[in-house]
């Protein structure tokens, strides 16, 4: 366990460099930042009076912009900027903003009138930090996989880059996760058995959530197990990723293709719908092949097979396609808190990115 004086040392540390110039995959900075980030958001979320008192984010701008809808990600963002004396502009390309393009040598001559590389130099003019979401275009599972348009924000960009949810991952998602497996299991999550299980959709979705939540399990040391049925196969990048963190931090990684046998003994259940890579360019298909296994739902069965397991998902959620009521609606359900972390985990990046020292918590 760490003292508040510790915890106030780390924080101040952490606040006085800017140790990345991008959080893409979340693993910018090493395991100490991202450790420094849980201990941050700890204190946070513990002292905020005294935060909100200091201000440390005084002055400064984060310019996000919004390819895609958000709930938490914006909301979070923008109340963690407020609320520590700082400011976001929220831009969303097409609606009300020139729309974006981001294929490097384009020819430029359909609908979107604004370059990512004018953008970013642009926005780098006014704001201290940009954040983007862009979802994967589920047209190329290799192509949407090399992350290209965050990757182009933060090249051109001349300010730190965040970004909040990409084709490939979603690292804040990720964090706050961690702090929530951090605070359910009393800052001991290594060890325990971790599932994350694929479920039923009526759409394709994108695999950065089920990425990153892997991954994140990983690093803490969990025992994770993934479940999905055959054709839903995770990049085998983050695969050998997460096998890698598995085998550093004493964890383990093991795949079924059957979320019974993947919730026995759990302590776990993370629920998360993706498309198989097999149907990128084709999303009829794609939701085709999901109906195939519209069984594929968690419930009580599920979660009784486990250890009082706890019940875990980013949102938003299709009721009664993904989870059943019984479950998101139980005592064991922790997606508020998971959500609530948003803020948290975020103001800590933030502040960890930006924050003035003397004028630090
Ligand atoms: N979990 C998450 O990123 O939520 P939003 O899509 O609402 O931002």
């Amino acid at each position: 366990m760490h003292s508040h004086e510790d915890i106030d040392a780390q924080a101040a540390q952490s606040a006085t460099a800017a140790p990345i110039d991008a959080w893409i995959d979340g693993f910018e900075g090493g395991p100490e930042f991202f450790q420094e980030l849980l201990w941050l958001a700890s204190d946070i979320k513990s002292n905020l009076p005294r935060y909100v008192a200091a201000r440390p984010l005084a002055g400064k701008v984060l310019a996000s912009i919004f390819v895609n809808p958000s709930l938490r990600t914006r909301t979070s963002f923008e109340s963690a900027m407020a609320r520590l004396g700082g400011h976001m502009i929220t831009l969303m390309p097409g609606n009300g903003v020139w729309g974006m393009e981001f294929e490097p040598g384009v020819i430029m001559n359909g609908d979107k009138a604004e370059h990512i590389k004018e953008a970013a130099g642009v926005l780098s003019s006014y704001a201290d930090v940009i954040g983007m979401r862009a979802f994967s275009p589920m047209e190329d599972f290799a192509v949407d996989m090399a992350d290209a348009p965050i990757k182009a924000l933060a090249q051109h960009a001349k300010v730190p880059v965040i970004s909040l949810e990409s084709a490939c991952y979603h690292p804040c998602q990720a964090l706050a996760d961690a702090l929530t497996l951090h605070e359910v299991f009393d800052g001991a999550p290594q060890g325990k058995n971790f599932t994350l299980t694929w479920t039923t959709h009526p759409k394709m979705c994108g695999v950065a959530v089920p990425h990153s939540a892997l991954l994140s399990a990983a690093r803490l040391g969990m025992n994770v197990r993934l479940a999905h049925p055959k054709g839903y196969e995770l990049h085998p990048d983050v695969m050998a990723q997460a096998n890698h963190l598995a085998d550093t931090t004493g964890g383990s990684l093991t795949l079924t293709n059957d979320m019974d046998e993947a919730c026995k003994d759990t302590h776990v259940v993370y629920a998360k719908a993706w498309g198989s890579h097999l149907d990128y360019g084709n999303t009829a298909a794609g939701a085709e092949r999901n109906a195939q296994f519209g069984h594929w739902t968690v419930d009580t069965p599920q979660m009784e097979a486990g250890v009082d397991p706890y019940f875990m998902h980013c949102l938003p959620v299709r009721r009664g396609v993904v989870v059943t009521d019984a479950v998101i609606d139980s005592p064991r359900s922790v997606i508020q808190q998971q959500a609530a972390n948003r803020m948290w985990a975020q103001m800590a990046l933030l502040v960890s990115l930006l924050g003035n020292p003397q004028s630090h918590g």
